[in-house]
């Protein structure tokens, strides 16, 4: 046990189609993607079981079954597990009112399910605790802001404005996904509608002037929904730079399942992950790059940050680099992929046939 059980309950919200990691996300939902030999979501719930939160109720719709299936009741992992499915996706703010019936205790911890975090969840809790905060989020600065929520606070960390996705963000600090809520708080948002926690209930809570903080850190924190993040978080994972309970004293330069064959003289670098059943020939040089199940890849491959998709099939001497392979997708010997290229599954590409390289 890592510390002693709080009570507070843990709310995931997983129902978005993960739009941008198409076409992974066709036939899986986002957070159920393989990243370092999991789940993603399985990284999140060891954290959060790390923290002493038992209880968690995930906010699903999109594929809804797929996570029950795989977690059940959640006690492999010593947590108890609700799922609450949306009928039609009810948007960030209305999955969150939907759980309501299920939550057990006055301080609720709301995570976007596709977060790959390193932050202390007890101390975003102690800053709302302190605060005798209404909802505190935990922020993050980032190079590029507009593709987040922008949250400007004052110095006494209250937030004074939530902006979502704009072009003209007036701070780099930004909604890291994750949100404690007191419970009263939760019960009113308006029920059974589409509602954005973003865009509907941040704005209208600072508007009634309640007691909304930021708690910014300087953790690990990276988004998985772009091709090149999920990549990049995967392996970051792999190397440790990105925390996760499930890998301890597991990490390293690559992450080979032990029924993989992997031949001599193969390179995988760059926190390389390859996956279940999958076989990797010689000479070839894998650099930052996810492979999941029964992928076969035959000798002299060169691929790079990329993602190969369940038993797709690499031909000999094939360059693939910041591409996603879909399931089951073939591509042909010594074809040329690159720069985001992304093959939809079951697609054959021929031998020697496809050259998109922009190389001489
Ligand atoms: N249950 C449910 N229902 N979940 C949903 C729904 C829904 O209708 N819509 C989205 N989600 C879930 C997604 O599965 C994901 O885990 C999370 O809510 C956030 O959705 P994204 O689609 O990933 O949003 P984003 O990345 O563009 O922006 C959000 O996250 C940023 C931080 O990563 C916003 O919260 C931003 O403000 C924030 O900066
Ligand atoms: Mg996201």
């Amino acid at each position: 046990m890592d510390v002693p059980a709080r009570d507070v309950d843990a709310v995931i919200l997983v129902g978005g189609k993960g739009t941008r990691l198409r076409p992974l996300t066709v036939s899986t939902p986002k957070p159920m993607l393989a990243v370092a030999g999991f789940p993603f979501l399985a990284h999140l719930l060891s954290r959060i079981k790390a923290a002493g939160i038992n209880h968690v109720v995930l906010g699903t719709s999109f594929k809804a079954e797929v996570f029950e299936d795989y977690f059940g009741d959640g006690s492999e992992l010593g947590l108890d597990i609700d799922y609450v499915v949306e009928e039609t996706a009810l948007g960030t703010g209305g999955a969150i009112r939907n759980v309501y019936d299920h939550l057990t205790h006055d301080t609720v911890v709301v995570f976007n399910g596709d977060v790959l975090g390193g932050t202390d969840i007890g101390d975003v809790i102690e800053t709302h605790d302190n605060n005798d905060a209404d909802v505190t989020m935990h922020l993050v600065r980032v190079p590029d802001p507009r593709a987040f929520g922008c949250v400007p606070t004052a110095a006494d960390g209250r937030v004074q404005a939530f902006l979502e996705k704009t072009n003209d963000p007036p701070t780099d600090q930004i909604n890291a996904g994750c949100y404690v809520f007191k419970r009263e708080i939760i019960a009113g948002i308006p029920a059974g509608k589409v509602v954005s926690v973003e865009r509907d209930v941040f704005p209208r809570l600072l508007e009634e002037g309640k007691r909304v903080y930021g708690h910014v850190d300087q953790a690990y924190w990276r988004d998985m929904g772009t091709p090149d993040d999920f990549v990049r978080g995967s392996s970051d994972l792999v190397r440790g730079i990105a925390p996760s309970p499930l890998l301890k004293g597991r990490t390293g330069e690559s992450l080979v399942d032990p029924s993989a064959g992997v031949k001599d003289g193969v390179l995988l670098l760059g926190g390389t992950v390859v996956g279940r059943g999958s076989e990797i020939g010689a000479g070839c040089r894998l650099d930052d790059t996810v492979v999941f199940d029964g992928v076969t890849i035959e000798p002299g491959a060169i691929v790079s940050n990329s993602i190969i998709s369940d038993g797709a099939h690499i031909g000999a001497g094939a360059r693939i680099s910041h591409c996603i392979i879909g399931e089951g997708a073939v591509i042909g010997a010594r074809c040329e992929l690159q720069a985001g290229m992304r093959v939809w599954p079951g697609v054959n590409l021929p031998d020697g046939g496809v050259r998109f390289s922009t190389d001489a």
